[in-house]
C-alpha cells in the first residue's frame, strides 16, 4: 500500500485527482462548484409526495446520551436542532430508535414508546424550528425515524445480551454468543414484527414523514437478510430472509396509513476483519486484516458479498432487495455499508481508527469509492428508487466537489452526511450558496466520536465541537487515550 496523504494536504482539486489516479481509486469529482439555482445540490426533487428543494441529506447520528428509560436529553436536543441548521430537506432517521428496551444498544439510546412520545416529538419539533429560524420554511422537509433492534450489538444494560439470527462461525466467539438459546426464535419475531408496527404508529404520532426500517450496520434485520442457514420461514430462500420486512411494511400500512416507509441498507458487506496481531504493539492498532474465513466457505452468513469470495461485492440480491422494496411502495433507500463493529473500514472510512477498530487496511478513499460506485451501480440497476449515499465525510474539503459531481452525473439522489454533520453541519449549504468552506469545521475523521461511547460516554465531535471540546467527558476521553 502506498503511503496514505492527508487530505488537508492536496491543496487544489487537481491535486486531489492526481492523487486518486495515481493510486487507481475509482473517485471522480468536479473542479468547479455550481453556486445557487444551478447547483446540482440544489436541484428539487418529489419524493414521497413532498418536493424537497435539495439534495442534501442527514444520516442518522446517536449520541449515546438519552436517559436511562429512553428519553431525550438536552445534548441530544443540540444535536437534533443542528441537523435542522444543515439545510438538508431530507433527515434521515434523526438517530436509531428501539422498538423494544432490550433492542438498545446501550443503555441511552432512545426508546420509541408511549412513555417518550412526548420527547421524541420534542426532537422532531426542535429540528423543525431551527430550520425555519433559518430558512423560512421547514414544510419541505422529509423527516423520518429509524427503527431498529440492535441483535448481535443489544448492550441495553451495558453489557452485551446479543439477541441473533443465526450462529456465525465468526463473530459468535466475539461477541459472546455461546448458546442456541440467544437465536430468536420464530415467535419472538413475530412479537417483534409487532413491536416494529406499534412503534411506526407512535413514529406518525410524533411527526415523523416516515420510518426507516434499519437493514444495516449487522443490526438483527440486517443480519437477516444473510440468514441463509436459518430453518423455517424467516431464513433460508430471499423470500425468507426479506419476510420481516414485508410483514412490518404490510402491518404499517394498516395501521398508521399515510406514513412511509424507508430502509437504510447495508447494501454489501465483507468478513469480520481485526487488527493485525503481528503489526499491533503498546498502545498502536495494526492494520485491519480479515479474519480468517477460509474454513467457514462458502461463506453463507452475510448479505451482498460472494459466498465463494466474501471479500467481494456482489450485489444481484441487494438489487432483488431494491426492487422487492419498490413493489411495496418503498421509494426511498438509504445505502450503507458493512457493520461498524466488524469491518468499520467499509462502512465509515476514517484515517484514525476508534479504539475498538484497527489502522486502515487500504487508503480512506477506497472506501469512499467503493461505496459511491456501489450506489451508482444500483442506481442503474433500480433508477426509480430514491437512493441516499453515504461515507462522503472522509472526503473532508473535496466533499463538496464529488458530491456535486455524484449528483450531477446521476449516479445518487441525495448526498448523506454523517460525522461532517457533528463538526460542520452547513458544509454543503455554504458552498453550494457560494460561502468559502471553513477549514477549520471539517471533520478530519479522528474517531473520537466513536471512542467515547466505545467507553461508555456519550458521542459528540470533542476536537471540534466547543461544547464537547471543553467538557469533563473530553477530559475523560483525553484519560482514556492515553492509556
Ligand atoms: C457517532 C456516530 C453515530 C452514528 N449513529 C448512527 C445511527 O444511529 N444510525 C445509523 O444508521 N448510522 C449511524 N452512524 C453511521 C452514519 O450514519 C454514517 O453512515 C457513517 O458515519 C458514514 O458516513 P460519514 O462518512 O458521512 O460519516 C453513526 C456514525 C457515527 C460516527
Ligand atoms: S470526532 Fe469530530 S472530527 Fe472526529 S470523526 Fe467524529 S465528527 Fe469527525
Amino acid at each position: 500500500m502506498y503511503p496514505i496523504r492527508r487530505i488537508a494536504s492536496l491543496p487544489t482539486p487537481q491535486d486531489f485527482r492526481s492523487y486518486v489516479r495515481e493510486r487507481v481509486i475509482d473517485l471522480e469529482l468536479d473542479d468547479q462548484i455550481i453556486t445557487g439555482r444551478g447547483s446540482p445540490l440544489l436541484q428539487p426533487v418529489t419524493v414521497c409526495g413532498k418536493t424537497l428543494t435539495n439534495r442534501l441529506c442527514v444520516h442518522a447520528m446517536e449520541g449515546w446520551d438519552g436517559t436511562p428509560t429512553g428519553g431525550s436529553t438536552e445534548p441530544m436536543l443540540r444535536r437534533w436542532r443542528k441537523f435542522g441548521r444543515s439545510g438538508a430537506k431530507l433527515i434521515w432517521g434523526g438517530e436509531a430508535m428501539a422498538v423494544v428496551p432490550e433492542g438498545r444498544a446501550n443503555p441511552n439510546q432512545l426508546i420509541l414508546n408511549e412513555a417518550n412520545l412526548g420527547d421524541i416529538a420534542r426532537l422532531r419539533a426542535a429540528l423543525g424550528e431551527e430550520h425555519r429560524a433559518h430558512f423560512g420554511n421547514s414544510d419541505d422537509m422529509l423527516v423520518g425515524f429509524q427503527l431498529t433492534h440492535s441483535g448481535r450489538f443489544c448492550r441495553p444494560r451495558g453489557v452485551l445480551e446479543p439477541l441473533v439470527a443465526f450462529r456465525h462461525p465468526l463473530l459468535d466467539p466475539k461477541f459472546k454468543v455461546t448458546s442456541d438459546a440467544q437465536v430468536i426464535s420464530d415467535d419472538q419475531v413475530k412479537r417483534l414484527i409487532d413491536a416494529y408496527i406499534a412503534a411506526a404508529v407512535l413514529a406518525r404520532r410524533a411527526g415523523a414523514d416516515f420510518v426507516d426500517v434499519k437493514h444495516c450496520h449487522g443490526y438483527l434485520l440486517h443480519e437477516f437478510l444473510g440468514a441463509h442457514t436459518r430453518r423455517g420461514p424467516y431464513g433460508g430462500s430471499f423470500e425468507n430472509r426479506t419476510r420481516i420486512l414485508r410483514e412490518i411494511v404490510a402491518g404499517i400500512r394498516a395501521q398508521a396509513p399515510g406514513l412511509h416507509v424507508g430502509v437504510r441498507l447495508s447494501a454489501f458487506d465483507f468478513v469480520p476483519f481485526k487488527p493485525d496481531p503481528q503489526r499491533t504493539t503498546g498502545g498502536t492498532l495494526g492494520p485491519g486484516i480479515p479474519e480468517d474465513y477460509q474454513r467457514c466457505l462458502p461463506y453463507r452468513y452475510s448479505f451482498g458479498n460472494r459466498p465463494e469470495q466474501p471479500l467481494e461485492i456482489d450485489l444481484s440480491e441487494p438489487v432483488k432487495f431494491l426492487e422487492l422494496g419498490a413493489s411495496l411502495g418503498i421509494e426511498l433507500v438509504n445505502l450503507s455499508a458493512g457493520s461498524p463493529y466488524y469491518n468499520p473500514h467499509i462502512q465509515r472510512p476514517a484515517l484514525f481508527p476508534p479504539s475498538d477498530g484497527y489502522a486502515p487496511p487500504e487508503d480512506p478513499l477506497v472506501g469512499v469509492a467503493r461505496q459511491i460506485s456501489v450506489a451508482r451501480q444500483l442506481k442503474q440497476a433500480c433508477p426509480g428508487v430514491r437512493l441516499v449515499g453515504s461515507a462522503y465525510s472522509y472526503l473532508q474539503d473535496y466533499l463538496p466537489h464529488v458530491a456535486q459531481h455524484c449528483l450531477r452525473t446521476e449516479g445518487i439522489d441525495f448526498v448523506g452526511i454523517g460525522r461532517m454533520v457533528l463538526s460542520y453541519p452547513s458544509i454543503l449549504l455554504d458552498v453550494a450558496t457560494g460561502r468559502d468552506i471553513d477549514r477549520k469545521k471539517i471533520c478530519r475523521t479522528f474517531s473520537d466520536c466513536t471512542t467515547a461511547p466505545r467507553h461508555g460516554l456519550p458521542s459528540g465531535c470533542y476536537p471540534l465541537d466547543d461544547y464537547y471540546k471543553h467538557s469533563q467527558d473530553m477530559v475523560t476521553l483525553r484519560n482514556l487515550k492515553k492509556k
